[in-house]
C-alpha cells in the first residue's frame, strides 16, 4: 500500500464555479482519489475555497456585503455544489483560517532570514479621496496602446496589452471614480526567485513522472528567466504582513498577495483537517516526520501551472526546511463553450449549480471525463452532451445492466443460477476483459482521463457482445443450464462493469452494486489477471434490477438548454 495526498487547485471564492473549472481540476482530482481509495492505497483528498485578493474584495463590493461575510456565504455555497458533485474531498477548507495565516507569515519569515526576501520601494498610484494606495486591479483609465476607456491597470481587455497602472492615461480609482490621484512611493516585500533559478530548474528536469503539458509550461518560464515578484499588496483582506511574529512597521496597510497566500492554504487545508479530526498533518507534509513515502499529485488548469512549478516551490525549498514536494502534476486545457470561453465574470456557460437542476450529476461527470481537455482544448456542447450520455451510458452500460437483471428476474427466479459449464466463448470473454482491465488500470495511473473513460466504455461494449451472442433469451428454450452460463456471466459483467465505473459515476455504479447485493469489500479495484474480477455475485444470490439508470436526453431538453443557457 502507498498513500497519495492528492490536492486539486483551489477555487476562487468568487461565486460557484463553472463546468470548465469543474473539469479542469476538481473532477479529475476526484476521479483520481477515488481510483487510489479503490486500489486500497491511503489518500488525502484536500480542496479549499481560495478568498483571498482583488477578486473577493471586489465581488463583495459589488454583491454590497462585508468581504468577510460574502465568503462565509459563498464558501458554503461551493461545499453544496462540490457535495452535489460527489467530489470525495477529505476536507475543504478556507484560505482565510487561521492555520494558512500562520503558515504563510512563517513562510515569508524563513525566506528573509534565508536572504531570499527584499524590502524594495516602488512607485504606485494613490487615491487621495481614497485614503489608500490602489492595486492595479482598482485603477481603471484609457489604454495607452489601443486607447481603449475603461483598460484595467494589470491589462487592457480590448487589446490585451499588459499594463502598469501608472502608465494608464486619465486614470481613475475603481473604488470611488475619483481620478485625484497621484503616484507615490511606497514599500513592498519582493521574492527574490531569481536566485533559485537553478534549483528550480534542476528539479523540474528531475521531475520525469509529470505529464508533458506541465513540464513544457515549467520550461517555458524557466527559460524566459524566473524574475523577482513582489509579494505584498494595497489590500485590508489577506493575511497580514508580520516580521518576528509581530505587525511589519510600514506594511499595516497591506497583505501578502493572494498567489503567495494561496497554494500555502494546500498544508493550511490539511491542518484544519487534522485539527478537526484529529489527525496528524505533519505525516503528509514533513519528509522529515513520516511524509517521505507520500506521492504528492496536483491537479489543475494551465494557467495555475507556472506557480505550481516555479512560486510555490521556490516558497518551499526557499524555507529550508523538509517540506513536500509535488510529485506528478497534471494541468489541463480548456473547455470551451460555442466556440468562446467559459467565462464566471460574463456568466457564459453552465455553472455547477446548474447544471444539477438539469441532469444528474454522474452523466456530468462522465461526459466531462470522456472528453477532458488534456492534449488540447476540448469544445462543449449540449448536442455532444446529449448524443454521449445516450449512446454511453444508457444504451451501452444502463441498457446492459437492465437487460441482464430484468431476465434474470423473469427466468431465474432473480437468483443467480449455478448450473452450466462454460465453454470457449466465455474463455475468450475472460482474456478480453483481462486486457481492458489491464488498460483501464494504466490509464488511471497515468492520469490519462479521456483514454480510462474510453476504455471503461469499450469494457461495458464487450458486455453487450458477449450477450448478443450468449443469447440466454434464445438459449432458454432448448438449453437451460446454456442459459443459466449466460445469466451468471452477465450479471458478473454487470457487476464488474460497475465497480470499475465507481470512479466516474459513482451514483450510478453504486445502484447497480446494491442491486446486484455486491458486499462492500467486494468494490475495490479489480486486479485484470485475476479471477475474482468476475466472481462478484455469488450463486444462488438474490438480486433486484436497478430502477432506470440514465433517462435519456431528448431534443426537446436540448432545445430547451440551448435556449436557457445561450447556447450557439
Ligand atoms: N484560485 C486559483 C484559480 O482558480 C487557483 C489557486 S490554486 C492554489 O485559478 F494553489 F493557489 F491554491
Ligand atoms: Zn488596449
Amino acid at each position: 500500500m502507498a498513500r497519495f495526498l492528492i490536492t486539486s487547485a483551489l477555487p476562487y471564492i468568487n461565486g460557484v464555479k463553472h463546468l470548465g473549472n469543474l473539469a479542469g481540476s476538481m473532477l479529475p482530482s476526484d476521479v483520481h482519489a477515488r481510483f487510489r481509495r479503490m486500489q486500497g492505497h491511503e489518500v488525502l483528498f484536500i480542496c479549499a475555497t481560495d478568498e483571498h485578493g482583488t477578486p473577493a474584495e471586489l465581488a463583495a463590493a459589488e454583491a454590497g456585503v462585508d468581504v468577510r461575510a460574502y465568503c462565509d456565504e459563498q464558501h458554503d455555497v461551493q461545499k453544496r455544489a462540490g457535495e452535489g458533485f460527489r467530489l470525495s474531498f477529505d476536507w475543504f477548507g478556507r484560505s482565510s483560517n487561521p492555520p494558512n495565516h500562520r503558515l504563510t507569515q512563517h513562510f515569508c519569515e524563513v525566506l528573509e532570514k534565508n536572504g531570499l526576501i527584499e524590502e524594495r520601494v516602488s512607485r504606485q498610484v494613490y487615491s487621495i479621496d481614497d485614503g489608500r494606495f490602489l492595486p492595479d486591479r482598482y485603477v481603471e483609465g484609457t489604454c495607452p496602446v489601443c486607447a481603449f476607456e475603461r483598460a484595467r491597470g494589470d491589462q487592457c481587455d480590448n487589446c490585451g496589452s499588459l499594463l502598469d497602472p501608472v502608465d494608464l492615461k486619465n486614470p481613475r480609482s475603481k473604488i470611488s471614480g475619483s481620478s485625484n490621484l497621484e503616484v507615490r512611493d511606497t514599500a513592498h516585500l519582493f521574492l527574490k526567485q531569481g536566485q533559485m533559478q537553478d534549483r528550480i530548474r534542476a528539479w523540474v528536469d528531475a521531475a520525469t513522472e509529470w505529464p508533458s503539458l506541465a513540464r513544457s509550461i515549467a520550461y517555458k518560464w524557466l527559460d524566459e528567466g524566473l524574475i523577482d515578484r513582489a509579494i505584498t499588496r494595497d489590500l485590508s483582506w489577506g493575511v497580514r504582513v508580520t516580521k518576528d511574529g509581530a505587525p511589519r512597521p510600514g506594511f499595516e496597510e497591506k497583505v501578502f498577495y493572494v498567489w503567495f497566500d494561496a497554494p500555502v492554504e494546500y498544508i493550511g487545508a490539511t491542518v484544519e483537517w487534522a485539527e478537526a479530526t484529529g489527525n496528524d498533518w505533519r505525516r503528509w507534509w514533513r519528509t522529515d516526520e513520516g511524509a517521505g513515502d507520500v506521492t504528492y499529485v496536483q491537479v489543475m488548469g494551465k494557467d495555475n501551472v507556472a506557480f505550481h512549478t516555479v512560486s510555490f516551490p521556490v516558497t518551499i525549498m526557499g524555507s529550508g526546511e523538509p517540506w513536500k514536494l509535488v510529485d506528478r502534476l497534471k494541468a489541463f486545457n480548456w473547455v470551451t463553450w460555442y466556440g468562446g470561453k467559459f467565462s464566471t465574470s460574463e456568466k457564459r456557460g453552465i455553472f455547477m449549480d446548474q447544471a444539477l437542476e438539469i441532469a444528474p450529476s454522474d452523466v456530468w461527470r462522465w461526459h466531462l471525463m470522456a472528453n477532458a481537455p488534456e492534449s488540447s482544448d476540448a469544445a462543449f456542447t449540449l448536442e455532444q452532451f446529449q448524443a454521449g450520455v445516450n449512446a454511453d451510458l444508457a444504451n451501452v452500460f444502463g441498457n446492459f445492466v437492465n437487460r441482464i437483471t430484468r431476465f434474470c428476474a423473469a427466468k431465474f427466479d432473480a437468483t443467480a443460477p449455478g448450473e452450466g459449464s462454460e465453454t470457449e466463448l466465455e474463455t475468450k470473454l475472460r482474456a478480453d476483459v483481462a486486457a481492458k482491465l489491464a488498460a483501464i488500470t494504466q490509464h488511471h495511473e497515468d492520469m490519462e482521463f479521456r483514454k480510462a473513460a474510453a476504455e471503461t466504455r469499450a469494457l461495458w461494449a464487450l458486455g453487450n457482445e458477449y450477450l448478443q451472442v450468449a443469447a440466454p433469451w434464445t438459449a432458454i428454450k432448448t438449453d437451460p443450464a446454456r442459459a443459466a452460463v449466460g445469466v451468471r456471466m452477465g450479471l458478473n459483467l454487470a457487476a464488474l462493469f460497475a465497480v470499475v465505473a465507481l470512479p466516474f459515476i459513482p451514483d450510478a455504479a453504486t445502484a447497480v452494486l446494491d442491486g446486484l447485493r455486491v458486499a462492500p469489500d467486494k468494490r475495490v479495484w479489480p486486479k485484470a489477471e485475476s479471477a475474482a474480477a468476475l466472481a462478484l455475485v455469488d450463486v444462488g444470490q438474490t438480486i433486484a434490477p436497478p430502477d432506470v439508470l440514465f433517462k435519456k436526453i431528448e431534443d426537446a431538453d436540448v432545445a430547451a438548454w440551448s435556449e436557457r443557457f445561450g447556447a450557439g
